[in-house]
């Protein structure tokens, strides 16, 4: 399909070869029951930028800081730095910022012309607090914040900054002098001119200007023409006594860092990687450029602002005890420090990085947070379980899976259509013939209370009759290519040009495409998906855009690669929100992201196969993405490509019911999977992991309102709740859903037993099914049937759940809620609830919203407000109340309501499961009551 002629006049600057040369394979897209080629794809040694790096830096020359050249400005504290062999300076700038985070920028001093600085990523501009410079000797500096705990020492020669807490030196940069910046140059056809046609070659050979790839660069047949010439940056930052770094998304790899010294680096390139290969460092759809570092006592982050290309290289030397035994008892155990050196590599732009400090996790995410901004409030729906398939074939087809749901009472909440939906894959339009009446359709799933999603790529088809293309082209919105004119790649429509979302203006427009008058067959059900913007091209250099194209303000694509497809979702979910005349809260997914893009919707892991390994590697990649701020995401249920087994199909639904973002999607080839169509046992396994969902919706949306307020991920490793101890570091085949629930979803084929890991020694869990419970800081092994869902819940919290589940989300609105309140070793428990209309902007704007707080103490459980602010009406009860833990048959319970009305509570007390039951008794859930049991 994608196979179609592309006349080379139309691409001068990247050769595209005939398919006879290299296989048409290797050009389009892979063949679909393929496994990725990776000679498509470059790895560290194709990579010009890399090679230069790693051959300058063998040369060890240093940078010194110009401490004479101080200026404490009112903002940053200013000095130069130089090279002993460059001798051109360039300027640094320390910044305090707000909440203990430090900013380090490096810029050429007065650069050829100004390099790019990554705008629309920070909320706003973040408050700096002065730094106080306490002068150390003639060759250092200190600068230390407010209170002074923290300070940044700079040494002069050669140039080095530590950072240190407390006397305690937890970071230091450019300790292993990796600081590398590439200045502007003249291009050397213009340096000639310029010199009078001087010679200026120097004695620099033909294959050596190939290797360092200065001012050209070749990959496969496609040659990168370098109008700016080389202009990377690079710095080392050691993380002193840590082991364990984690975040830099997206990879599908472990959770855990790697050490990089025996391989490739990890790569930061968006890139539409069809079958991603697991456990291998390439970059795929997404780049959060930020990395957090764990140890006993603290935890780091390093936000490094770059949308070029990235390379990050990992070494862990961990900690050794070595006995000396001939050298006398003090020095018989002597245990050296672990450290890891983080070593930074850009193509492009500019040094600008910042240093968040801790000393928690909670610290860390909320000083991210503050710099890119919190999760977006997804709409209540979205938190469903959605239904995707490429394609739904036609309006029939959407009704026939939407009955098949009813029939056998599963709950969903959304219907999608991918691209096929449109008249030639020309977005916001409908293929007439599929979909004759795209109203009536979303009616009918209006009247379940569900939605639909559709799909809108960037990629625009070059047709002067598809209005869209006509006034994009006429007002010039595109991406242009090197030589001035529109960029044309293929894509799903064949050739296309792509809008350029970095303009404000273009995604001005392309927002307002959304409004009712404008997308003709939408209504307010209606939800968007983004995909293929990394930008995927389908015969472009890794199949994306040439570096060299031109964007808005006439930045090459090479600088802000990595940033194309966050601008596509802000625009979208602007669109989303303007056409509800700013009420509503948009919901779209995106497949491209960058760091930031939490604030306008969801993010998924992109074309994974149904594998084991795959359902495997899903865990790790959404904890990854959970701790760099993306909170709201989620992998394809069943594996995307190939044909799960119903036994995997059952698991990944088991599986998905416990990560953020719950979709089911398969592409075009592959058997249909409806969740009926594995027989029968299989549909009722699946059906019950859905409910589970459905249960569990008050304390997933709980936990969206506390990453959006409170900066805390949904999906956290164990080491985030757990960061005193050291056996949760590692720890990936399990994580915590808030801090309530602890999931071990079974990703092994033919499992009867998984091995568990609970924590805390002071911690007791229970099994959410079974309610046998455990005391923490053990492995327990859970003996598992296909029905089994590992999940626990530790001591010492309330879980609000819904004891009704509906069709959808929007059906269970006025359902009863229920507690399920597990006692701590103290034989207490607390717990939050937060609810809203599930939809709008009001709990923002008109603080209609309901927060409350749910504790449990000395046999009295209480409700009360957990935020004043809040006022939101709701008619729904409690009409259950589980406790977990309570040692103790009780004689009576009775509720107390807000009139002083005192109650008698019918129970069920089981002293095998140590369990009371309370039922067939109805409490408002937003007003204060006590449940007393004696
Ligand atoms: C690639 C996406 O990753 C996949 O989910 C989608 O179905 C296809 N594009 C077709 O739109």
């Amino acid at each position: 399909m994608w196979r179609l002629a592309l006349s080379s006049s139309r691409s001068p600057q990247s050769l595209i070869v005939s398919e006879s040369d290299a296989g048409a394979k290797n050009l389009g897209k892979p063949v679909e029951d393929e496994a990725v080629d990776k000679n498509i794809f470059k790895d560290c040694s194709k990579i010009a930028f890399y090679r230069r790096q790693k051959q300058q830096l063998s040369k060890k020359s240093t940078y010194r800081a110009l401490l004479d050249s101080v200026t404490a400005g009112k903002e940053s504290t200013r000095f130069q730095i130089i090279n002993e062999a460059a001798k051109v300076p360039l300027l640094a700038e320390v910044y305090g910022i707000e909440g203990n985070i430090f900013r380090l920028k490096i810029n050429e001093e007065t650069p050829l012309k100004p390099r790019y600085e990554v705008p629309d990523v920070l909320t706003s501009k973040p408050s700096t607090v002065r730094l106080i410079s306490c002068s150390g000797d003639t060759g250092s500096l200190v600068l230390a914040n407010g209170k002074g705990d923290l300070k940044c020492h700079i040494t002069a020669n050669p140039f080095k900054i530590d950072l240190v807490s407390e006397e305690d030196v937890v970071m230091s940069i450019n300790s292993l002098g990796q600081l590398y910046f590439e200045q502007l140059q003249i291009p050397p056809k213009q340096r000639a001119t310029k010199e009078n046609e001087e010679d200026t070659s120097d004695d620099t050979t033909q294959e050596n200007q190939e290797e360092l790839g200065l001012w050209e660069e070749k990959f496969r047949n496609f040659v990168d023409v370098k109008d700016n010439g080389p202009a990377s940056i690079g710095l080392d930052f050691s993380l002193h006594g840590f082991e364990h770094v984690y975040g830099i998304p997206q990879h599908a790899e472990s959770h855990q860092l790697k050490n990089t010294s025996d391989g490739d680096a990890y790569r930061l390139y968006n890139l539409d990687v069809y079958g991603y290969k697991i456990h291998d460092k390439m970059g795929i759809y997404g780049s959060v450029p930020y990395l957090l570092a764990h140890k006993l006592g603290r935890t780091l982050g390093i936000f490094w602002l770059n949308a070029s290309e990235t390379l990050v290289e990992i070494n862990t030397e961990p900690a050794v005890k070595y006995a000396l035994t001939q050298t006398g008892p003090v020095a018989a155990k002597q245990k050296v420090r672990s450290q890891t050196d983080v070593h930074w590599m850009s193509e492009s732009g500019i040094i600008d990085v910042f240093l968040l400090t801790g000393p928690t996790p909670s610290d860390v995410f909320k000083q991210y947070s503050y710099l890119t901004g919190t999760q977006a409030m997804p709409p209540l729906f979205s938190l469903g379980y959605h239904q995707c398939r490429w394609n739904y074939e036609d309006e029939h087809d959407v009704k026939a899976v939407d009955a098949g749901f009813d029939e056998h009472d599963i709950p969903y909440d959304v219907m999608w259509l991918d691209i096929e939906h449109t008249e030639g894959k020309r977005y916001f339009t409908w293929d007439k013939k599929r979909f004759p009446n795209p109203k009536r359709m979303q009616e009918l799933l209006r009247s379940k209370k569900r939605k639909l999603v559709v799909i809108s790529d960037p990629h625009i088809k070059i047709d002067p009759d598809y209005l869209v293309y006509a006034k994009a082209k006429e007002q010039g919105f595109f991406v242009r290519n090197h030589e001035g004119g529109d960029f044309e790649g293929v894509c799903w429509p064949g050739l296309s040009s792509y809008l350029d979302f970095t303009s404000p203006k273009v995604r001005q427009w392309y927002s307002s495409l959304f409004a009712f008058s404008v997308y003709q067959g939408s209504t307010d059900i209606l939800y968007i998906w983004n995909d293929m913007n990394e930008p995927s091209v389908f015969r472009g250099p890794e199949l994306t855009m040439q570096k060299n194209a031109i964007h808005h303000g006439n930045w090459e694509h090479r600088e802000l690669h990595n940033i194309y497809g966050f601008y596509q979702q802000m625009a979208t979910a602007e669109g989303l929100i303007q056409r509800s005349k700013g009420k509503e809260r948009p919901f779209v997914l995106t497949r491209s992201f960058f760091a930031g893009s939490q604030k306008y919707g969801a993010v998924w892991t992109g074309d994974n196969t149904a594998e084991w390994s795959y359902l495997k590697i899903s865990i790790p990649m959404l904890l990854t993405l959970s701790v760099t701020g993306i909170s709201f995401c989620g992998a394809d249920v069943g594996g995307f490509i190939g044909n799960p087994e119903a036994e995997l199909l059952v698991r990944w639904y088991q599986a998905g019911a416990y990560q953020p973002f719950f979709r089911g999607h398969a592409t075009k080839d592959t058997k249909r999977r409806e969740p009926w169509l594995f027989g029968e046992e299989h549909t009722q396994l699946i059906q019950e992991a859905i409910r589970e969902r459905y249960t569990l919706l008050p304390y997933w949306y709980s936990l969206f309102y506390s990453a959006h307020v409170a900066s805390q991920p949904v999906m956290r490793p164990l080491w985030v709740e757990f960061p005193d101890e050291l056996e949760t570091f590692g720890v990936e085949d399990e994580y915590m859903l808030g801090s309530a629930l602890l999931v071990h979803p079974v990703t092994e084929p033919k499992a009867t037993v998984v091995d568990v890991f609970l924590p805390g020694s002071n911690e007791v869990w229970y099994d959410s099914k079974t309610f046998s419970h455990w005391k923490g800081a053990c492995t327990v092994k859970i003996p598992v049937a296909l029905d089994t869902i590992p999940v626990f819940q530790r001591g010492g919290s309330v879980v609000p759940i819904k004891t009704t589940i509906g069709r959808s989300t929007g059906c269970m609105t006025d359902s009863p809620y229920g507690l399920w309140v597990a006692l701590s070793t103290k034989g207490s428990a607390v717990g939050e609830f937060y609810l809203d209309d599930g939809h709008s902007f009001q709990y923002l704007h008109q603080k209609q919203f309901l927060h409350r707080k749910f504790s449990f103490a000395s046999g009295v459980l209480t409700n009360s407000c957990a935020d004043k602010r809040g006022h939101y009406p709701s008619k729904c009860v409690v009409e259950q109340i589980l406790v977990l833990g309570l040692k103790k048959h009780p004689s009576s319970v009775t509720s107390h309501s807000p009139d002083g009305k005192a109650q008698p509570v019918a129970f069920t007390y089981c002293a095998k499961t140590s369990t009371l039951n309370l039922e067939k008794f109805s409490l408002n859930i937003g007003a204060d009551w006590k449940v007393q049991i004696q």
